[in-house]
């Protein structure tokens, strides 16, 4: 670990006075979650001390004033975004580097708004940032060593906060984010775009509406070749030259985990109302042998030397895969491989007992035997097609970013505190989604062995409410229009 880092994470954790130091915080070296909670306890955590941030509403925000921290590749396509929400101001921007500051400051002087306050002070620049008093949300885009110091120094510092997928890499991350959003009651939440993609948003509302019947099992995946990224070296300090900071990517792609679960599992759960009527209770993961990675390394290493400081790395297998039971009885897959030559798929299948969907390799949704016709697709996309692609939907696909589903992400994002709404992935559903790294990482490494998943809502999930997909209280916020935009969106994909 990056030594800012570390002494960043031992003085915060000290300060709070919560989460003190045990053998077992920062490694995943449990054998039982029984273990890991006693841990917990004999720390000094107390959940009845605590608030429960579940269906929880901050009072409302008639702006909305954002302060970035990450601004390369993701950062400035999320800077855009946001130039088109009515109701924001951009007000500050922070980053190590004072070229993708400048060209997010272009992005806003481009869009016809005023320019930001600049935080270029080294890695540790984002506090100053947190303790501002003149920024509501602090959005976070950093790579992934960054996202939990960032986000609980903006907690700390008295903001929302929304972090990028995936927010966190230990069972100690997520326990910390939830107790520091509880005790602080700020929304930390986890910037999962794809559970605002057309075919999810599509098929949640069917299952809202009862078309599924009974949900009995879904499957999830994050399976994308990222061998043109993992392997582009960066050029120089120019601001998305497309080039992964310090080659971040690389490094993380040593850990034998699922270490990008959410873009698969966060839609899954929103359908199964996970911690809103039903949780994981356990998952079992197993993890291929690499065949691809290391052979890459050492093909690009003799094409150029800069790739030599990489031969040796004992890399993580190709695929793996994770098995999750809920408390219903439900059972679903999540797949992750980032490095063999395939097509790109999140599969997002459903399968219920009245109806069955999957959008990848190709998308259809099936009744029995029978899957529906260009006509009958028409009939429900009519029919079920939710509130917020009907109000933003063709404004999203203009604006970019994925498609659309980032911009409707961010929208929604946004009327929900300028409206005082819950948050559609709260900071339970960060915790959740984010642990299955750690977890699917020991369960790896221990042939497979189950391991409970906590309930970072602590029996709250029992009445906790369903995500919304109605607008509820909500949808007030406009759009500006697109006279700004370079439609350029992002170079590197999800
Ligand atoms: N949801 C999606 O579809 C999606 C797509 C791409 C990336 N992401 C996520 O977005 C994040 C960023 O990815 P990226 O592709 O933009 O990476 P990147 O390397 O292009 O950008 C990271 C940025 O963070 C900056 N940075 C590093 N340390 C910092 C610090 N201490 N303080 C301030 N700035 C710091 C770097 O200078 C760089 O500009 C990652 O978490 C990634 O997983 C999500």
């Amino acid at each position: 670990m990056n030594a800012n880092r570390r002494s960043f994470l031992r003085n915060i954790t000290l300060g709070s006075g919560v989460l003190a130091a045990s053998p077992l915080f920062g490694s995943n070296n449990f054998s039982s979650q029984n273990e890991f909670d006693k841990i917990r306890k004999a720390a000094g955590y107390n959940p009845k001390m605590t608030f429960n941030m579940c269906g929880y509403a901050a009072p409302k925000l008639d702006k909305v004033r954002v302060g970035f921290v990450g601004i390369g590749d993701r950062g400035s396509g999320a800077v855009e975004r946001m130039t088109f929400i009515e109701g924001v101001e951009i007000t500050a921007l922070c980053d190590v580097r004072q070229a993708a500051v400048d060209g997010a400051q272009k992005i806003l002087t481009e869009a016809g708004l005023p320019k930001a306050k600049e935080y270029v002070n080294g890695e540790l620049g984002f506090k100053i940032l947190c303790e501002s008093d003149d920024v509501d949300l602090v959005y976070i885009c950093t790579n992934w060593e960054w996202h939990i110091p960032v986000a609980v120094a903006a907690m700390e510092g008295g903001k929302h906060t929304a972090v990028e997928v995936t927010p966190a890499f230990t069972m100690d991350d997520c326990w910390q984010i939830v107790e520091v959003s509880e005790r602080t009651r700020k929304h930390c939440v986890i910037l999962e775009n794809c559970c605002y993609d057309f075919f999810e948003l599509l098929t949640l509302n069917m299952v809202r509406q009862g078309m599924f019947g009974d949900l009995v099992h879904g499957e999830g995946a994050y399976i994308h070749d990222l061998d043109y990224w993992l392997f582009n070296k960066p050029k120089d300090d120019k601001m998305s030259d497309g080039a992964y900071h310090k080659m971040w990517r690389m490094h993380e792609n040593k850990r034998k985990a699922n270490v990008y679960p959410t873009h698969g599992l966060g839609p899954i759960c929103q359908a199964m109302n996970i911690n809103r009527g039903d949780k994981l209770e356990y998952l079992t993961s197993i993890m291929s042998d690499d065949f691809t990675l290391k052979k890459r390394i050492e093909e690009k290493a003799r094409e150029d030397t800069f790739f030599e400081q990489f031969v040796g790395w004992d890399m993580r297998g190709n695929m793996d895969i994770q098995l999750i039971k809920t408390n219903k009885g439900r059972t679903i897959m999540i797949q992750h491989d980032v490095s063999s030559p395939r097509p790109y798929s999140r599969i997002h299948m459903l399968s219920g007992t009245k109806c069955f969907a999957q959008k990848w390799p190709l998308q259809h949704i099936a009744f029995g035997h029978e899957i529906a016709d260009e006509a009958k697709m028409n009939e429900l996309e009519e029919k079920y097609t939710p509130e917020i692609v009907r109000r933003v939907g063709e404004m999203a696909k203009k604006v970019g970013g994925h498609g659309g589903m980032d911009f409707m992400m961010d929208w929604r994002l946004i009327d929900c505190l300028r409206n005082g709404l819950p948050m559609d992935m709260d900071v339970y559903d960060a915790a959740t989604w984010s642990c299955i790294v750690p977890l699917s990482e020991w369960s790896i490494a221990n042939g497979s062995q189950p391991i409970e998943v906590p309930d970072f809502t602590r029996g709250a999930w029992k009445t906790n409410q369903p995500v919304d997909i109605t607008l509820k209280g909500g949808g007030t916020t406009g759009v500006r229009n697109l006279a700004g935009s370079t439609g350029k969106g992002q170079l590197k994909v999800n």
